[in-house]
């Protein structure tokens, strides 16, 4: 598919909708996860293909983890099965792999390829992949001030050095670029929990289609829609900065 408008640089998603989408076809809400994994993998090609410097998934909340134990593992299961999949396709793509979140509370079949994928592909250059799991957006504000404390006390950090930028390093995304654009798919309008430090100035673009049903096709739609945005980061007139240069 042929598209010649404005690219956002850094491209992050909320997939939600999995489980209507199962409901709507009388299958199992695993069935959901699994068709939304086919997207994941859709939507990811599409952005590499469309030349997106970074792609965040939301692919396990903080908050995920109260939903019933039978879910929560076939989340995981699926998740592992995942990224031992995409492995090849990861690597043979030049895509950089990487997580945020509290990482460490995942099960080993999913942390131990995880961390190995990522130590593989951490020289890649085509497009960076992260993935949210177990990941909050106050989570990481609070993970973010804690290290600064801790620099602090160790005579590293003094407090008129805080401004944003310093605490932009210090947040589990530090190594991406700002945030351009936030997708949330499934016809809900709320952030829940999700990258909140960056939503700051990212363009929000909210469908009613379900993830299962989000591919390059709905992408597109989603970037014509962000090209005509007017991207002023609350200045005005000969003072507004390129579009997608967010500076702090
Ligand atoms: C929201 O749908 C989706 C999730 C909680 C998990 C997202 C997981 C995937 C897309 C599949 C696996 C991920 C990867 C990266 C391969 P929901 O279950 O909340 O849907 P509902 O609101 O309709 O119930």
């Amino acid at each position: 598919m042929t598209y010649s408008g404005r690219v956002p640089g850094h491209v992050a998603i909320i997939m939600d909708g999995n489980g209507r989408w199962a409901e709507s076809q009388g299958l199992p809400r695993l069935e959901g996860h699994r068709r939304g994994a086919k997207s994941v993998r859709e939507v990811t090609r599409a952005c590499r293909r469309l030349g997106v410097r970074a792609l965040t998934l939301y692919a396990f909340s903080e908050q995920n983890w109260f939903r019933p134990s039978s879910e929560v593992d076939a989340l995981m299961t699926l998740l592992g099965q995942y990224i031992r999949g995409e492995r090849r396709e990861i690597l043979d793509n030049d895509i950089r792999l990487s997580a945020i979140g509290r990482v460490r509370k995942l099960p080993d079949a999913v942390r131990r390829p995880l961390e190995s994928l990522m130590a593989e592909s951490e020289n890649n250059q085509g497009m960076d992949l992260c993935l949210a799991l177990s990941y909050g957006g106050r989570e990481e504000i609070v993970d973010a001030v804690r290290s600064l404390v801790t620099a602090a006390r160790l005579g590293k950090v003094q407090e008129g050095q805080v401004d944003e930028s310093l605490i932009a390093e210090h947040l589990w995304t530090s190594h991406l670029p700002a945030v351009d654009l936030i997708i949330r798919t499934s016809g809900e309008l709320r952030l829940s929990n999700f990258l909140l430090w960056h939503a700051a100035y990212a363009e929000l673009y909210f469908t009613d289609t379900l993830w299962p049903n989000f591919g390059e096709t709905q992408l597109i739609e989603a970037f014509r829609e962000f090209s005509r945005r007017n991207r002023r980061f609350g200045r005005v007139g000969e003072t507004v900065p390129p579009p997608d240069a967010e500076v702090l």
